[in-house]
C-alpha cells in the first residue's frame, strides 16, 4: 500500500513573531514536491499557531505541540483539543520525549491523550522513543512496544495517525539514527502493528523518524522502506527544511 511521505517541523519552544515569519516566508516561497507526494505538517508553540495558519501556503498544514487530556475546564495553563479544533488546527503532538521526560507524561496518559485529541476530530502525530540507556541494555523494541500498546489500547481507529519514532539519543544531539537503525525499528512497529492491531492499519499506518534529521542525511533515510518521512526538529526552523520535504519518495 503506497502511503504518503510526511514531513513534519517541530519549532519546539522557539521564535519571536519577526522569526517566525521569516520561517514562513521561506517555507511559501519553496518550491516543493505536490501535496499528492508528500504531507507537510508545521509545529509553531501555541502562541503563534494563528499567525502562522494565517500567513501559512495552502498545501502546508499546522500542528499543536500538545493538548489537553481531557475536555477544557479549570486546568491552568493546559490547551484543549476543542481549542485546537475551534482554531481550525488540524494536527497535534502528543507524547514528544520531552514532555514525557519533563512532565512525566506516562505511557497510559499519552495513550489516552491520543484517543482524546482523535475523539475531538484532530489529526495525531503520536511520539515514541528510547533512551540511550534502554537501547544500550538492548530494550528498544520492548520500550517502543509498550509505548505503542498503551495507544493501541486507547485507539480503535488509526486512520488518523502518524507515528513518529523518535530515539531520544538522537533528538538534540547531531547523533542521528542511521538508515539500517531506523528501519530496523520502523520495520519491527510495522510487525507490532500487524500482530497487535491489524495488517490494513499496519500497511496504512505512516511511521516516520525523528531525531538529527537534516538535508544531507534526510535522502538515505527517506529511502528505507519502512520510513515514512521525518518529524524534524532544529532543521525545521533553517532553510534546510525544504530539502527535507523534497526527499519525499
Ligand atoms: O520532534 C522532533 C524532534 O524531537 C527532533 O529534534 O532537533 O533532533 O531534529 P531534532
Amino acid at each position: 500500500m503506497a502511503r504518503k511521505f510526511f514531513v513534519g517541523g517541530n519549532w519546539k519552544c522557539n521564535g519571536t513573531t519577526e522569526e517566525v515569519k521569516k520561517i514562513v516566508t521561506t517555507l511559501n516561497e519553496a518550491e516543493v514536491p505536490s501535496e499528492d507526494v508528500v504531507e507537510v505538517v508545521v509545529s509553531p508553540p501555541f502562541v503563534f499557531l494563528n499567525l502562522v495558519k494565517s500567513l501559512l501556503r495552502s498545501d502546508f498544514h499546522v500542528a499543536a505541540q500538545n493538548c489537553w487530556v481531557r475536555k477544557g475546564g479549570a486546568f491552568t495553563g493546559e490547551v484543549s483539543a476543542e481549542m485546537l479544533v475551534n482554531l481550525n488546527i488540524p494536527w497535534v503532538i502528543i507524547g514528544h520525549s520531552e514532555r514525557r521526560a519533563l512532565l512525566n507524561e506516562s505511557n497510559e496518559f499519552v495513550g489516552d491523550k491520543v484517543a482524546y485529541a482523535l475523539s475531538q476530530g484532530l489529526e495525531v502525530i503520536a511520539c515514541i522513543g528510547e533512551t540511550l540507556e534502554q537501547r544500550e541494555s538492548g530494550s528498544t523494541m520492548a520500550v517502543v512496544a509498550a509505548q505503542t500498546k498503551a495507544i493501541a489500547d486507547k485507539v480503535t481507529n488509526w486512520e488518523n495517525v502518524v507515528l513518529a519514532y523518535e530515539p531520544v539519543w538522537a533528538i538534540g544531539t547531531g547523533k542521528v539514527a542511521t538508515p539500517a537503525q531506523a528501519q530496523e525499528v520502523h520495520c519491527e512497529l510495522r510487525k507490532w502493528l500487524r500482530d497487535n492491531v491489524g495488517a490494513g492499519v499496519a500497511a496504512s499506518t505512516r511511521i516516520i523518524y525523528g531525531g538529527s534529521v537534516n538535508g544531507a542525511n534526510c535522502k538515505e533515510l527517506a529511502a528505507q522502506p519502512d520510513v515514512d518521512g521525518f518529524l524534524v526538529g532544529g532543521a525545521s526552523l533553517k532553510p534546510e527544511f525544504i530539502d527535507i520535504i523534497k526527499a519525499a519518495t
